[in-house]
């Protein structure tokens, strides 16, 4: 099914100059991008994003992380991504994410876990409706589609 999803570099993969690592990764699997920006959340938006985390333990220091610089927020389309691209990020916790993934080969902590990608259908769409208009999101065909997407 074609899907699209919600990605975000977080700062500390900004601060790394791991852009072009990640981002390679998640093209060269053959998935398209629909629309990116870099922006620093303000607060406000960084506690609705992550708000079924509000009142545990790790939340304030979630927010601080993710607000501490600037992050690539995006939303990037192809067959079955929201699943898809969980498995190329690999497990929330670094240290258990699988060698090949992107915080298995990039990370070491869950507090500094580089990426984040909706988990779901409800929050991708959440989460898009979030961070962008509709007009920001671009409507286009790759001529190599058929190569990948039979
Ligand atoms: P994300 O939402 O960022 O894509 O990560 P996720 O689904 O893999 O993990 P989630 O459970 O949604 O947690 C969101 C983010 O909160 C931070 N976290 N810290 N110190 C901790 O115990 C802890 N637990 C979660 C991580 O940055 C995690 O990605
Ligand atoms: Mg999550």
């Amino acid at each position: 099914m074609m899907e699209r999803t919600f990605l975000m570099l977080k700062p500390d993969a900004i601060q790394r100059g791991l852009m072009s690592e990640i981002l390679g990764r998640i093209e060269a699997k053959g998935y398209k991008p629909v629309a990116m920006k870099f922006m620093r959340l303000p607060k406000e938006l960084a506690e609705r994003h992550y708000g079924e985390h509000k009142g545990k333990p790790f939340f304030p220091g979630l927010i601080e992380y993710i607000t501490s610089g600037p992050s690539l927020v995006m939303v990037w389309e192809g067959e079955n991504i929201i699943s898809g691209m969980r498995v190329l990020m690999g497990k929330t916790n670094p240290s258990e994410a699988s060698p090949g993934t992107i915080r298995g080969d990039l990370a070491q902590q869950t507090g500094r876990n580089l990426i984040h990608g909706s988990d779901s259908p409800e929050s991708a769409k959440r989460e898009i409706e979030l961070f962008f208009n509709d007009y920001e999101l671009q409507t286009w065909d790759r001529s190599v589609q058929p190569w990948m997407i039979e």
